[in-house]
């Protein structure tokens, strides 16, 4: 049986847009018809890597009827533009993270994708890690008992020079933040997901190192809507650029994560054990914004085709995509 491709685009033809190009391809339910970019040169160049038509514009893109499915690859300030033109077309999202960058903007979004009865997936590709999820049903099913601490650290490295390239990368208006708000979504994300519900936060939040608006290091403590406390820590400032680290401790058991590598695995009464210093060091984007694989972009796109095909919401929908921004 041939399965049902969609037709596919793509608005924002810079780094992440070729990690939805491959992924949509690797998921074999995508047809990429057509993208488009503020400039102009770079969706042609893009089009001609992907066979696939450069169009002038948004709304240009939105005017064709052979496209269902568009992924939004522009700098955060504008998802929210992007997002609520693409609703109001009755085509079906895929947004990078951060979904939008202030309540209001998330607000819209959510409105218009109910009033166009469309489906959005927000980009968190953490949370489709294998190990991500062994982590999160150990702790769903209460092996690891009361938990009592949730910490996420993200010491990162990026230059000056990756700051200055983008243009709106470290500005309030299209970046929306810094270490936490880019960088840090992910870990948060993550780190909500497996704790559950956040109750309150406390946070200190400065610009050390690097000469941008936003903050560039910022702690947190957090507390859950169970109970237990914990801590984020974000910089983009520390050389040489630490990978990503979750720490979950319960009173019956521990589980540590290097970014999807289980780094220590001990519950009460369970033979198997991982101990720390075990793992060999995988690929991470601590010192390196596009050192990461795409089998996340892969298993995100293949559950938004999967979504549209059974009518169901995708898994990482605008109400989940929302609560890391919170
Ligand atoms: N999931 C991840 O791990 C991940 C990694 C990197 C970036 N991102 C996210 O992806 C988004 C883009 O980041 P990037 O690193 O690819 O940025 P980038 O600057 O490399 O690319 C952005 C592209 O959008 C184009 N553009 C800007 N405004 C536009 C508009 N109004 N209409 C059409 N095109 C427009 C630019 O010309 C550029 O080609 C950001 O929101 C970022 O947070 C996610």
């Amino acid at each position: 049986m041939i399965e049902k491709k969609f037709g596919y685009g793509i608005i924002g033809c810079g780094t992440i847009s070729k990690w939805h190009a491959e992924a949509a391809a690797a998921t074999g339910k995508y047809d990429l018809i057509a993208v488009t970019d503020v400039r102009k040169e770079s969706a042609e160049r893009f089009a001609e890597q992907f066979h696939c038509m450069a169009v002038d514009s948004t709304e240009e893109l939105l005017k064709r009827d052979d496209i269902e499915i568009i992924s939004i690859c522009t700098p955060s300030g504008f998802h929210a533009t992007d997002a609520i033109k693409v609703a109001n077309a009755g085509k079906h999202i895929i947004i990078e993270k951060p979904m939008a960058i202030t309540y209001e903007q998330i607000d819209d979004i959510l409105k218009a994708c109910k009033d166009h009865n469309v489906k959005m997936q927000v980009i968190s590709q953490m949370r489709f890690k294998e190990n991500v999820l062994k982590a999160k049903e150990a702790i769903d099913s209460g092996k690891l008992g009361k938990l009592v601490i949730g910490d996420v650290s993200m010491k990162y490295f990026r230059s000056q020079e990756y700051y200055d390239a983008g243009g709106w990368r470290g500005t309030w208006k299209l970046d929306g933040g810094g270490a936490l708000m880019n960088q840090g979504i992910h870990g948060i994300d993550t780190l909500q997901y497996l704790m559950g519900p956040v109750k309150s936060v406390f946070a200190h939040a400065k610009t050390l190192a690097r000469n941008i608006e936003v903050e560039d290091t910022a702690v947190a403590v957090v507390e859950f809507a169970n109970g237990a406390i914990g801590t984020i820590t974000g910089t983009t400032s520390v050389y040489p650029g630490i990978p990503r680290k979750f720490e979950i401790y319960g009173t019956k058991g521990s589980i540590t994560l290097v970014e999807d590598t289980i780094t220590l695995w001990d519950i009460e009464g369970e033979t198997e054990k991982i101990k720390e210093g075990d793992q060999e060091r995988k690929l991470d984007s601590a010192s390196n914004p596009t050192n990461f694989g795409i089998e996340g972009h892969i298993m995100q796109l293949d559950d938004m085709a999967e979504a549209l095909i059974h009518n169901r919401d995708p898994k990482v929908n605008q109400y989940e995509g929302k609560k890391p921004i919170e």
